[in-house]
């Protein structure tokens, strides 16, 4: 344990972590979640969950990861001997995204290249859908898809080149380099949007508050499944780079500057895409409501549309998928460096045996999404990891620490010790009760409308295989796992 790898700087450090946090999240997941619940009123609901939950449970994992020193598992294990599998668990949501995370880089990486002579032509729905994705009805997979393969093999030689290169030298020197890039990069194109004729429109619609919603649950389930979401909170993330600090480390005010800095890129992306979007609407002549959307279809549909529509459009597109490809890739090596470095530990093998195993094995889950099924069944496992994976993993995290092994008072003397932003009751509090109240309200709300409706349109036994089954296939996994016992124990 004493040659447990380090970061190199404080700074190497905070890069990684937000290059965690910063990832499609931000620039496609938040501006539409805003937009769709309150527009300028949800940063009130926002807020408030980036303060009683985002950073109280980064500060904890931050901990967590300083104090105990190993993979999350182990980790867990150290502040209770039953919370082992929850670290598995999270790991095995971790493996599970790492699995379709990197289509979504190799899509964008594809769409960089398309930018310039714009591919898609003037149909860019049709094209994504039908001409590069070849998409089979749903429920079916059909064969592979070339031109998602190659890029996707190709994403998978980068991740392996840093992650191999271990901790200093791989993910920091990466980070180094990608998030700044991705800062520079990001403000061009927020620049570039925001001088565009109709973006005045785009910004008022993001931004008018509609305060009817605010008394809304869901719109309050939205900010804190957003923040979570965007925090990489229990994904095993977190605790994991906590674990490579140095003895000597400030955790409280590292937490509140990745939380900070990972919202400010969210609120500079809601400008960016919506003023993009007003943009779009006015050469429609439509309202921007008509055309704001988030995810998959804002990225590969209406993206394309906007740039091919703009004047120096392949630059500008290039530069937007370049940045989803640098936000998805640093986010895509923390989410592996979880069962890295949890298998590491466990087996007792060297960093690249863990690598070759650890990636080896999502490289090749990765490819059941590269062929004509890939887009439905990443929308399922997405959805259902999220929902049943992240969300509830993080109610069981907050609830066995706060309330069985009620450890928030060790936990909170520790940071206190090494931090300069001291902890108090208010952290305790928001960890004990709001968190697990505003989780397990969510949980009840999700369960409830599963149930009720099938989600998208997918066949039942489709979304019983690759949904319910693979978030509760998280759970077995983890449980797996925690019967191997460590070695030197
Ligand atoms: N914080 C990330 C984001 O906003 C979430 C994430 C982390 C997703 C790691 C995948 C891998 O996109």
């Amino acid at each position: 344990m004493e040659n447990r790898s380090q970061w190199g700087t404080r700074l190497g450090f905070l890069l990684a972590a937000m290059g965690s946090a910063i990832g499609l999240g931000n620039i496609w997941r938040f501006p539409a979640t805003a937009f769709d619940n309150g527009g300028g009123a949800f940063f009130i609901p926002y807020l408030f969950a980036l303060l009683t939950a985002g950073i109280p449970l980064l500060i904890m994992e931050y901990t967590i990861g300083h104090k105990y020193r190993s993979s999350a598992p182990r980790s867990f294990k150290r502040v209770s001997k039953g919370m082992e599998w929850i670290g598995w668990w999270q790991i095995g949501i971790s493996f599970i995204i790492s699995a379709y995370y990197p289509i979504i880089v190799a899509w964008a990486a594809m769409y960089a290249y398309f930018s310039f002579g714009q591919s898609w032509g003037d149909d860019p729905t049709g094209f994504f859908v039908g001409d590069f994705l070849q998409l089979a009805d749903a429920g079916t997979f059909g064969s592979m898809v070339p031109a998602v393969l190659f890029p996707l093999l190709a994403i998978w030689a980068v991740v392996f080149l840093i992650l191999g290169r271990g901790i200093k030298k791989g993910i920091e020197v990466a980070n180094k380099i990608f998030i700044p890039l991705l800062a520079i990069i990001f403000i061009i194109i927020v620049i570039r949007a925001i001088t565009l004729p109709g973006a005045v429109d785009g910004l008022e619609a993001f931004f008018a508050p509609d305060w009817s919603t605010i008394l809304d649950g869901s719109v309050w389930v939205a900010a804190y499944g957003q923040i979570f979401f965007s925090l990489s909170i229990a994904f095993a993330i977190m605790i994991t780079y906590a674990s490579y600090l140095p003895k000597k480390s400030d955790i409280t005010n590292n937490a509140f500057i990745t939380g900070f800095a990972n919202s400010s890129f969210e609120l500079l992306a809601g400008i960016g895409v919506f003023a993009a979007l007003g943009f779009m609407a006015n050469q429609a002549g439509v309202a921007v409501s008509e055309v704001a959307r988030g995810g998959v279809g804002l990225a590969f549909m209406v993206f394309p549309e906007i740039i091919s529509q703009m004047p120096a459009s392949g630059l500008f597109g290039f530069l937007f998928f370049a940045s989803l490809v640098l936000a998805g890739l640093s986010s895509l090596i923390s989410i592996s460096e979880t069962y890295i470095a949890g298998i590491q530990e466990k087996f007792n093998i060297s960093r690249g045996l863990a690598v070759a195993i650890g990636g080896g094995i999502a490289a090749v889950a990765s490819l059941f999404f590269a062929n004509q099924g890939g887009l439905n069944l990443l929308d399922t496992v997405d959805y259902f990891i999220n929902n049943y994976g992240v969300a509830l993993a993080g109610l069981f995290e907050v609830v066995a620490i706060a309330w069985f092994a009620r450890s928030l008072k060790d936990l909170q003397n520790y940071a206190n010790d090494v931090s300069d932003i001291k902890l108090g009751y208010w952290w305790r509090f928001c960890l004990t009760f709001i968190t697990p109240a505003v989780l397990g309200y969510m949980m009840l709300q999700n369960l409830s409308n599963d149930i009720a409706n099938n989600y998208g349109d997918y066949p039942i036994d489709f979304l019983f295989n690759f949904g319910w089954v693979v978030a509760i296939g998280a759970m077995f996994f983890g449980a797996l796992m925690t019967t191997k016992k460590w070695p030197n124990e």
